[in-house]
């Protein structure tokens, strides 16, 4: 039988020729608007294809796909991939990629205006001013926490904790202590300038904290009433890593008792519904998810997708092999569905 194109579901709009490049090999069905696509939606999308270009906004788990037998390759558009249910896909041979490494240093830059933002108050300022307070310069308007010469903490040390650190030890002179899974090697931890702490003397000892852990069962709502009471009252929290780390009413009671001097938040336990407790706060700084967001970034992510889901459907260079697969076991023991294939498909083209 001769081989069919694949179909791929390009499952939010993204660049114009995104679409146009799958489509070289592929039959996509792209989506036009910006969507929250129910578990039905996802379910009757993914159906029919061989492959899918996701993001965040797409949870798919063992119910989504139960019903799609041609399945092969999801590529989700982000280094986070808690919306996969990576046993799931596993279970059933499906790959799934995302896209580290090109977005490490943009999102490290947001984590670090953030943590500015937060601790010198210019979001409050700027608001402030324009609500018409400033009659008089004052010695005393806006006071801030410094930046420079204080002790940054980072909580998660892979590639965008150590981008964050390099920031703040070689730009800001800050002393930086981390935590995370397992130590780092002592020439990484030299090169960004970093030690090695427990959990608790992090929480301790920092003059501002950083999140950029993955969000897991296991680190859920890990900053919480008695995480964020350990820390100094007057200290910035910055989390741009995913909401669920937070636990969001604990920190709205922090920040407006004065237990906590100030954070910033990218990320949101239930986005894009942000809690009123931490709206009404002025000493808060509130981005709608754009760790990522500078153009070059999110276009080198697409493509980095783009390839990924290509390599799944056995097309392009890297055919049979995406560089980014989360699940590459399947690949060596033979279980993706691509392997059990035994052959390759799409467009001889390329
Ligand atoms: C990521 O890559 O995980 C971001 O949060 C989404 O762009």
């Amino acid at each position: 039988m001769a081989d069919r194109r694949p179909r791929v579901w390009v499952s939010q709009p993204l660049f114009d020729d995104t679409v146009a490049q799958l489509a070289a090999y592929c039959d996509v069905v792209a989506t036009e608007q910006v969507s929250a696509h129910s578990a039905a939606e996802l379910a009757a999308q993914l159906a029919d294809v061989d492959g899918a270009l996701v993001t965040l906004n797409d949870r798919i788990g063992a119910a989504e796909i139960a019903n799609a037998p041609a399945l092969k390759m999801i590529a989700n558009v982000g280094v986070g991939y808690n919306n996969l249910d990576i046993g799931a896909l596993s279970a059933a041979g499906i790959l799934a990629s995302n896209t580290p490494d090109v977005l490490t240093e943009t999102t490290a830059d947001l984590g670090f205006s953030l943590l500015m933002a937060a601790a010198r108050r210019i979001v409050e300022s700027d608001r402030w001013l324009r609500d018409g307070n400033w009659g008089q310069w004052s010695f005393t308007t806006m006071l801030g926490a410094d930046l420079h010469g204080s002790t940054l903490g980072i909580l998660g040390m892979g590639r965008i904790g150590q981008a964050i650190a390099r920031r703040g030890h070689h730009g800001f002179g800050m002393k930086v202590l981390y935590h995370n899974r397992s130590q780092l090697p002592a020439e990484q931890e030299q090169a960004v300038g970093a030690r090695y702490v427990g959990f608790d003397e992090l929480l301790a000892n920092v003059d501002h904290l950083v999140l950029v852990l993955p969000y897991t069962a296991q680190n859920h709502h890990i900053i919480n009433a008695a995480a964020l009471a350990q820390m100094k009252p007057s200290a910035t929290l910055v989390n741009i890593a995913r909401g669920g780390i937070v636990d969001e009413l604990a920190l709205a009671d922090a920040l407006a008792h004065g237990r906590l001097a100030s954070a910033a938040l990218d990320v949101y336990e239930n986005e894009p519904n942000v809690r009123p407790e931490l709206l009404a706060l002025c000493n808060i700084v509130l981005t709608p998810h754009i760790g990522s967001a500078s153009l070059a970034t999110r276009r080198a992510m697409v493509q980095v997708a783009v390839d990924n889901l290509l390599a799944g459907l056995g097309i392009g260079p890297d055919a049979g092999k995406p560089a980014n697969a989360i699940n590459a076991e399947l690949l060596g023991n033979g279980t993706a569905r691509i392997a059990a294939a035994g052959k390759k498909i799409g467009d001889k083209k390329r």
